[in-house]
């Protein structure tokens, strides 16, 4: 079936089966931030935001998305770029699989909530799982991006 999206700022047209989720074909068109994980709602690696809200696009259906606007990270180069900086810092490098999920929950919190607390941060962020479990160091860089004491 045919859908079209706009996929940060861009309208594009894709052909998908009804059974297709928007993780494969975002990723089959290039956006490869999108990660897969588990494949199974469970990590948030895949997580993309949908009208600003984010979701796993791995359990969404991609005819779902027909009109909507889908953002993936390669269109938050900027804040990506920040936040990013931000971790690093902290002593947040680690393998880097989980972080484009975690910069894009982090971008739709900030734009949510201007005054986000510690604890709305994790509360925000806790379905994107780290295998290398350096919550701290991330947390620590997400803190200081959102200006939190
Ligand atoms: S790949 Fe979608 S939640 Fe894990
Ligand atoms: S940094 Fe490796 S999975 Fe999170």
């Amino acid at each position: 079936m045919q859908i079209s999206m706009i996929i940060n700022g861009q309208e594009k047209a894709f052909n998908v089966e009804p059974d297709e989720y928007l993780s494969d074909t975002l990723r089959s068109a290039g956006y490869k931030s999108i990660k897969r994980g588990c494949d199974k709602s469970s990590c948030g690696a895949c997580t993309v935001l949908l009208e600003g809200k984010p979701i796993l696009s791995c359990s969404y259906l991609s005819f779902r998305a027909n009109g909507k606007k889908v953002t993936t990270l390669e269109g938050e180069r900027e804040e990506a770029i920040k936040l990013g900086s931000l971790i690093i810092k902290e002593g947040g490098d680690q393998c880097g699989f989980c972080t484009p999920s975690l910069i894009l929950t982090t971008i739709a919190l900030k734009r949510e909530n201007a005054n986000p607390t510690e604890e709305d941060i994790k509360h925000y962020t806790n379905g994107n799982l780290c295998r290398c479990t350096g919550y701290v160091a991330q947390l620590n860089g997400i803190k200081k991006y959102l200006g939190v004491e």
